[in-house]
């Protein structure tokens, strides 16, 4: 059954791509960022707070000065979108995303570069994966060139909050929620759009080091037809338990298996997973395929060309717990790594489970070709490479 309620969602996000919006077309991404109204914080953090904050901030524990925020009307669109203080209210008890989850969300970086600038990463990716999940969570979705506009104005306000130290970045959340103080079931009438910045370090404490992942047996990720491949809330939520149960076997992550035949490899945690097969010049690069019930990750995405561009053979496709577990015994995989925007790569070095068994990747060290890929992605997103796919957008 298809029944799109609000006539204003029964858009598809290639239609909103190619239209942009009456307020934000897609010609005016300048004048975006300029339409911004700037209200500055009145309590800013003092440059002694923030100098503590940025000595150790660990990750997603502190906010920056400001957020950039919006408003959607239904038969009225978007609002101008706004600068203010991060604390400023954007909804009571009683909206519909915290009691339905009707809520989505993005994640990026900020990076100061040499050459003074201050710069994020594929952002037209992350605005159209934003513009797809708000279709399936039937949110209206927000326009390139005011997703790109905010990044611009709450990086330009909150600047001093960017580190410029190695491991850190400047994490970047929009996130998108059903607004409407209402308890009908229903697509909201109103709805908020917050971009909000965070100092961060190392998403995981232990930095790189190898994790060891418990397969969920018991728990699904996603179903086709459900929401597997947008980013919103209630993905998140649903995987807490998993979570828990991997840390109670002594795991620091959960992987996901398929929901129908119990034995495709989907996801580790939030992030996307990659397999080595050999070593050296002739490795090749496996990921799982995208079906639909995967995330389609940025970093994902990035990883398989610069692979790639490295002269690595890339391969999307389906792969069972079982290839995995044989092709470490063989020898054949000598590499397994997950990846995300927030840890950037993640080796993984040991697998257990109640079906599957339990087994050592390669001698369980960081792969070579995992960190290979991981200094080659971030010394692109950190200014120290040549840039050869224009993937970074300045902002400031
Ligand atoms: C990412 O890897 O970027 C994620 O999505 C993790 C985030 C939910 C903290």
């Amino acid at each position: 059954m298809t029944q799109v309620v609000n006539q204003d969602l029964a858009v598809s996000a290639a239609q909103v791509v190619a239209s942009g919006s009456p307020l934000y077309p897609p010609t005016s991404r300048q004048s975006a960022a300029q339409k911004i109204k700037r209200t500055p914080s009145d309590h800013p953090a003092t440059k002694e707070q923030r100098e503590e904050i940025l000595a150790a901030p660990g990750f997603g524990k502190f906010f920056s000065d400001h957020v950039v925020r919006a408003t959607w009307l239904k038969g009225q669109g978007w609002q101008p979108a706004e600068l203010v203080a991060a604390d400023a209210s954007a909804g009571g008890l009683s909206i519909n995303a915290l009691h339905y989850g009707q809520s989505i969300f993005e994640g990026l970086k900020a990076y100061r570069h040499p050459d003074g600038g201050i710069y994020t990463f594929r952002p037209e990716a992350n605005a159209l994966r934003f513009q797809r999940s708000a279709y399936r969570l039937a949110l209206p979705p927000v326009p390139t060139d005011l997703f790109i506009g905010a990044l611009e104005v709450l990086v330009q306000a909150d600047q001093a909050w960017v580190s410029s130290e190695p491991d850190q970045a400047f994490y970047l959340r929009p996130l998108e929620f059903g607004s409407e103080p209402a308890l009908g079931v229903k697509p909201s009438d109103h709805v908020t759009y917050v971009l909000m910045g965070s100092p961060v370090g190392s998403y995981f404490a232990n930095g790189v080091s190898p994790v060891k992942v418990w397969i969920s047996g018991e728990f699904v990720r996603a179903a086709p037809g459900g929401t597997g491949e947008a980013k919103c809330a209630g993905n998140y939520a649903a995987s807490l338990l998993a979570q828990s149960e991997a840390a109670a076997q002594g795991c620091d992550q959960v992987v996901w298996i398929d929901a129908n035949e119990r034995k495709y490899i989907e996801e580790m945690g939030g992030m996307n997973l990659f397999f080595v097969y050999g070593k050296g010049a002739q490795a090749k690069i496996v990921t799982p395929k995208l079906t639909g019930t995967l995330l389609p990750g940025v970093t994902r995405d990035s990883l398989l060309t610069l692979a790639a561009d490295l002269g690595y053979q890339v391969e999307e496709v389906k792969i069972t717990v079982d290839q995995w577990r044989e092709g470490c015994a063989s020898g054949e995989i000598t590499e397994s790594f997950a990846c995300g925007t927030a840890a950037v790569i993640t080796p993984v070095g040991q697998v257990d489970s109640k079906d599957f068994g339990t087994w050592t990747i390669g001698d369980g060290t960081p792969g070579e070709i995992t960190m290979k890929l991981r200094q080659a992605l971030v010394d692109i997103q950190t200014g120290r490479a040549v840039d050869h796919h224009n993937w970074m957008h300045r902002l400031v």
